[in-house]
């Protein structure tokens, strides 16, 4: 597969079972107008339709990434500024689509990644940065707050204090300091950075697809549930993958010391 929407391209690898979503404005540094939205959103279900009727867990992980040389994403697209621009209140956000998207998605961070760029890559399940890439929330400058839940998004991942100093400030921060703060998952040099993301994308690939659909939900959930109510959300994920293949296949393979082969079943 290997599609063209009109501002994102959608590639598949079989092999791995790894779909690829590139922003494609790189001459607005792959700001996000309405197209751009609805493309990622559009996007994401031509995978999701490409790998149904395929057995087991055919679609293993998205990677997410900006086109060019300078950005991941620079924000809204600032020309087009409108309500829906600002924070995007439709029940089929992107921010929406990703969050709850089965598969792992991975904001692949080269340069730029700023406001609803930032807040794109905050709803994707990893974030990984090339040592180049810049963070931030100008929306202060615009008398505006990040509207698609930044602010919240760094308070749970870096505490509020460095939420307020990013989003009242404006400022950039360098992917050093993100990745010191946990906002992003790591950070590479620049010219390992293709190979580094890629084995990082292989390896999360390889893994057993039904396990990694249920620890996403259930991370998902420790951030808005109470410990007990937590406990027992995953109690139930467990029992329901102890009865995969999958965890047959695992356990096979230790026995056997070979690596497993996991079909999402
Ligand atoms: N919207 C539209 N166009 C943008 C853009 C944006 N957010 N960011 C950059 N561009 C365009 C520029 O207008 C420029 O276009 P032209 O070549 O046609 O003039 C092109 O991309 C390249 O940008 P620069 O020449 O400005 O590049 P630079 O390297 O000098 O600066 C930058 C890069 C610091 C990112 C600067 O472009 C900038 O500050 N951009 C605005 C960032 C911003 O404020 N984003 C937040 C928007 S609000 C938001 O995101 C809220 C939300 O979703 C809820």
């Amino acid at each position: 597969m290997d599609e063209s929407l009109e501002t994102v391209l959608v590639e598949f690898d079989d092999d791995r079972g790894v779909g690829t979503l590139t922003m494609n404005r790189p001459d607005a540094l792959n700001a996000l107008n309405g197209q751009l939205r609805d493309d990622i959103v559009a996007g994401l279900e031509a995978l999701e339709e490409e790998t149904e009727d395929r057995e087991g867990v055919a679609l293993r992980a998205v990677v997410l990434e900006g086109a060019g040389e300078k950005a991941f994403c620079a924000g809204a697209d600032i020309g087009g500024f409108s309500d829906e621009s600002a924070g995007d209140s439709s029940a089929r956000s992107h921010y929406d689509v990703i969050r709850n998207f089965p598969a792992p998605v991975i904001a692949k961070i080269d340069g730029y990644c700023l406001g609803g760029g930032l807040e794109t890559a905050l709803a994707c399940d990893f974030r990984l940065a090339s040592e180049g890439s810049t963070f931030g929330f100008p929306e202060v400058n615009l008398g505006i707050l990040p509207g698609a839940g930044g602010v919240q998004y760094v308070s749970k991942l870096a505490g509020p204090a460095v939420a307020k100093e990013l989003a009242m400030t404006g400022e950039h921060i360098s992917a050093e300091r993100a990745g010191e703060e946990g906002i992003v998952n790591h950070v590479y040099a620049d010219d390992e950075f293709d190979d580094e993301v890629d084995a990082f994308v292989t390896d999360l690939a390889g893994q057993a697809p039904l396990a990694i659909q249920a620890i996403k939900k259930s991370a998902d959930m420790a951030v808005h549930s109470g410990l007990e109510e937590g406990l027992a959300y995953d109690r139930t994920l467990f029992e329901g993958l102890l009865q995969t293949e999958d965890h047959a296949e695992g356990a096979a393979a230790f026995a056997e010391d070979r690596e497993p082969e996991f079909e999402g079943k």
